[in-house]
């Protein structure tokens, strides 16, 4: 086991009509005035950007606001977002949206608090040293950004995309009504619900250490996934299933399911961030596209972490592991390959159950041998040289996963 920092200092109202507490919260954090930060339309048409300026209102709070957001959130609304605030004079900024919204406002945080070009942190070049505070009203349970701290930026010219990673980005407080996702359409739901089980599984796949309580809630949380994202899929209008989801969404990326463990694989992340980057799509589903071929990639290097997951999580009928204790061979017994392998093909059925794609080709990209080669170079350079914990891969490695994938 491995020695952990757990730092989640975000205060979660959550259930329904959370959003009304957004005065009372916002009262608190004494602000002068905030940058009302939003999407592509979503928050307005379902009247949900009229109630939360209503309840600002209410409480006298001072507002601006910037709309306009898109999935893969690009670099140029962030410096309109900082210019607009400096002009304004903010001092705290409320994203109502998803993580592409979250993630802007994050990157607008770290703009106004630190001298310098914001993009540096995202290229690694220099560390964000304070942030402006954030508050979160979620419309979408997916990227888990309203408990995490990350943030994830594209930049508009030659569309690179790429994260950030510091505590101090952490929001103040999320506002979480399941019923707010209701009205997402349900590929997006889908996306979503692969976005949360991926950051379980990132963590969850390591050759380093491990602890069992972590493992139990890992497993507890994927297995949650997957059995209410079905429900959602025949029923999106069920409440306790969109709650499950979205507090799964947060706890699935807000450290938990990693303490203790090794620091987590994050190769799929590294590989789907050059996919969205070239051809914009949806990041949930550039994952569940990619994360087949990676499993098969990497599963020998890491067989024990893939055998407890067919059994635990897809539920594939065989011996506990736990037998391995007694028995030295166990992980090199024939029917280990068959069990993993089967767990392998599980997802890439619920996948498929829900309606995401299990290839480049099911996502509606068809990258030609150069821009397979562009995405292999710039994941291996976003990584400094190499990523993974399952497996360690190198340039020529994500390479072979891309081409697997097609
Ligand atoms: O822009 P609007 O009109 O609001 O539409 C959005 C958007 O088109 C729509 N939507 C959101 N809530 C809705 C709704 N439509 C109807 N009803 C609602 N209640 O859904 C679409 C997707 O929204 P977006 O915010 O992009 O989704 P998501 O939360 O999946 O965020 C994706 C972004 O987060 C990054 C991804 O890379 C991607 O850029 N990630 C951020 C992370 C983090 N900060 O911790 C971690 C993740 O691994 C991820 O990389
Ligand atoms: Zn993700």
């Amino acid at each position: 086991m491995f020695s952990f920092h757990y730092h989640t200092p975000t205060e979660i109202v959550f259930g329904r009509n959370a959003e009304c507490q957004v005065g009372e919260l916002v009262q608190k954090t004494q602000c002068r005035k905030l940058l009302l930060h939003y999407g592509g339309g979503s928050v307005i048409r379902s009247g949900l950007l009229d109630r939360i300026k209503a309840a600002l209102e209410e409480k006298n709070i001072a507002y601006t606001e910037l709309g306009g957001v898109v999935p893969n959130p690009r670099l140029s609304l962030v410096y309109q977002g900082i210019e607009l605030c400096r002009r304004e004079q903010v001092d705290f900024i409320l994203a109502v949206g998803g993580g592409s919204v979250i993630d802007s406002s994050k990157a607008i945080a770290y703009g106004l608090a630190n001298e310098g070009d914001v993009w540096d942190f995202y290229e690694h070049t220099r560390q964000a040293h304070a942030s402006l505070p954030i508050g979160v009203v979620l419309t979408i349970a997916a990227a888990g950004s309203e408990m995490s701290d990350s943030s994830v930026i594209t930049k508009d010219e030659g569309m690179v995309k790429r994260g950030y990673n510091s505590d101090l980005c952490r929001p103040v407080f999320a506002l979480m009504n399941p019923e707010l996702t209701m009205t997402l359409p349900d590929y997006q739901t889908a996306c979503g619900c692969t976005d949360i089980l991926m950051h379980t599984m990132e963590r969850y796949f390591t050759s380093g250490g491990n602890m069992e309580l972590t493992d139990a809630l890992a497993e507890g949380l994927m297995r949650t996934v997957l059995k209410n994202a079905l429900i959602l899929r025949d029923n999106p209008r069920d409440y306790d299933a969109r709650a499950e989801i979205m507090w799964a969404s947060s706890l699935s990326h807000n450290g938990l399911t990693g303490c203790g463990n090794s620091g987590g694989d994050f190769a799929t992340h590294g590989l789907e961030h050059e996919l969205g980057g070239m051809f914009d799509v949806a990041h949930g589903a550039g994952l569940a596209a990619l994360w087949g071929s990676w499993a098969r990639y990497v599963w020998k290097d890491c067989a024990p972490r893939f055998y407890r997951f067919a059994k635990m999580v897809m539920q594939i009928p065989a011996p506990d592991p736990e037998e391995a204790k007694t028995n030295p061979s166990f992980y090199e017994e024939a029917f280990v390959k068959e069990t993993i392998l089967k767990g392998i093909e599980a997802m890439e059925d619920f996948y498929r159950s829900i309606h995401m794609p299990t290839n480049l080709r099911e996502l509606g990209v068809e990258p030609t041998e150069e821009q397979l080669r562009t995405m292999a170079h710039m994941c291996s350079l976003a990584a400094g040289g190499v990523k993974g914990s399952a497996k360690k891969l190198y340039e020529e490695d994500m390479l072979q996963i891309y081409r697997m994938a097609l």
